[in-house]
This record gives structure tokens, sequence and C-alpha cells, in this order.
């Protein structure tokens, strides 16, 4: 069991935001504004999920889980909040999200079903997040140049989405989720998961201008495909996740501990919400 703290982050999000505002590159700003138009609303799901399958375990779990699943929820909370500023300036810039009101309708065929799937979908995802906050983590150099403020951001959400990584894949297990099932929807989320980064990046690529540049194509290239390439090195912990006795713990590093430890000027603990 891990012991999540919520931190409130102490960045400037009024402050209008540069169009390229990671380093300029507008393939790399297209890319991570695409993940954050995602964010709110699936974090809302994964809380949801997470506090349902809270509710359906024994009451002994219950308690065996009840202050993890209130610090995870209390961190998803907090990243909903952030990135909802955050892409008001994206709105403003006249970048359209089409994501979220896809994700919302798919998400509601999941309504009544047995809360497992839900669990598995965000055990799933949660992996997604895990590993890409870990490339992150370790390649954070590659943020260099990015509006300074961003760069704290996206990294405090890498530091609590590797620091939570457990919570969902431990509820699954301990109502009974089994690895077929889990399998099964990861296989899918993949899929989704890589479809709609790719149709939201061209998408806000499209409204900002730059989707026929050749520049915006030779960094997508590097930033997926060259030597420290996203593709390349998430591609072995992806397919971990495939294995019977996988845990996400099994990938735990100390790179997200080591930067909430040398970054304590950039947030507040508070208390876990309820
Ligand atoms: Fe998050
Ligand atoms: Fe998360």
């Amino acid at each position: 069991m891990s012991e999540l703290v919520v931190r409130r982050l102490l960045i400037d999000l009024e402050t209008p935001l540069p169009r390229h505002w990671c380093a300029g590159d507008p393939f790399r700003t297209a890319f991570f504004n695409a993940l954050s138009m995602s964010f709110p609303v699936g974090e809302q799901f994964f809380i949801d999920s997470v506090r349902n399958g809270l509710k359906a375990l024994p009451s002994e779990l219950q308690d065996q889980y009840k202050a993890e699943v209130q610090g995870f929820i209390g961190q998803e909370a907090t990243h909903r909040r952030v990135h909802g500023l955050f892409n008001k300036h994206l709105e403003k810039q006249g970048l359209v999200n089409d994501w979220a009101p896809r994700a919302e309708k798919n998400m509601q065929l999941l309504a009544g079903t047995n809360p497992r799937h839900a669990l598995a979908i965000t055990a799933a995802n949660e992996h997604f997040t895990a590993i890409l906050a870990e490339w992150m983590l370790r390649n954070h150099d590659m943020l260099d140049g990015c509006e300074p403020r961003l760069k704290t951001m996206w990294l405090w959400h890498c530091a609590e989405e590797s620091e939570h990584k457990n919570t969902a894949f431990d509820v699954y297990t301990a109502l009974g989720g089994s690895h077929e099932w889990r399998i099964k929807w990861f296989r899918r989320i993949t899929f989704v998961f890589l479809a709609d980064t790719l149709r939201q990046t061209v998408n806000n690529l499209y409204h900002d201008g730059t989707l026929w540049q050749w520049r915006t194509w030779k960094s997508a290239a590097g930033f997926l495909f060259g030597q420290r390439g996203l593709v390349r090195q998430t591609f072995k912990p992806w397919r971990d996740y495939l294995r019977i006795d996988f845990h996400p713990n099994q990938q735990a590093s100390d790179l997200s501990s080591r930067w909430l430890a040398s970054n304590t000027s950039a947030y507040t603990p508070v208390a876990a919400a309820a």
C-alpha cells in the first residue's frame, strides 16, 4: 500500500501561454496539448472507477485501501483542475478538443456494467500514464527550453502518476478481476489511446496551421523514434503489462521521489480529498 500525498501546485496558470510553449516546437506542443485535453474527462473517469471499485469491496478490504484511494482521488482531482486551467488557454488559442466529447460518449457505454470493467480500463490507462511519466522524468532535459511553469506542471503530474500507479491495479485485483479481462482491456485501450492521441495531435496541428510543415514531422520522428524517443523507450515497459505475474511496482524507480524532493518550492502538500 502506498501513502499518497496530495499537493497543490504553485505555478501561475493565468498569464497567457506562448502558442508554441514547448521550446518553440509545434509538434511537441501539439502532442502535450492533446494529452492535456483528455485529462479532465479521463481523470474523472479514473476517480469514479476507483471510488466505485472501493465501494464494491468487502468491508475489511475497504479499510485496507481507503486511505490510498483517498490519496489517489485527491491527486487526480488536482490534476484535472490544473489541466482544466491550462486547457482554457488552448481554447483561447483556437484549438478544438474533440477527444473529450468522444471519450465521454464511450464512457456512457459502461453504465451499469460490473465495476471491474471500468477498473481494468483505468488500470490500463494508468499503465500508459505511468510509463509516459517515467520516460519524461528520465528525459526531463528534453523539456529544457519549454515555458518553465509548464515544465514544472508536466513533471509534477508525472511524479504523481508514477507515485499512484499501483492503486487502480490493486483495487482491480482485490475485487477479483481476472488476468484475461485485464489483458483484453489493455489491448483495446492501447489501440484507443494511440488513435486518440494521434487524432488530437493532428487536429491541434491543423488548427495551429503547422500540420504541413516539414519541421513538424521532422520533430515528430525524433520525438517518437529517435535514440531517446518515446516509442523506442516505452515499448518494453508497455509489453511487460501483458505478463501474468505483472505488477506496476516491478517498474518502480526513484525518479518520482527524487523530483518531488528537489522541487519542494513548486508545491504545498494538502490533506487528501475524500
Ligand atoms: Fe493524473
Ligand atoms: Fe493517474
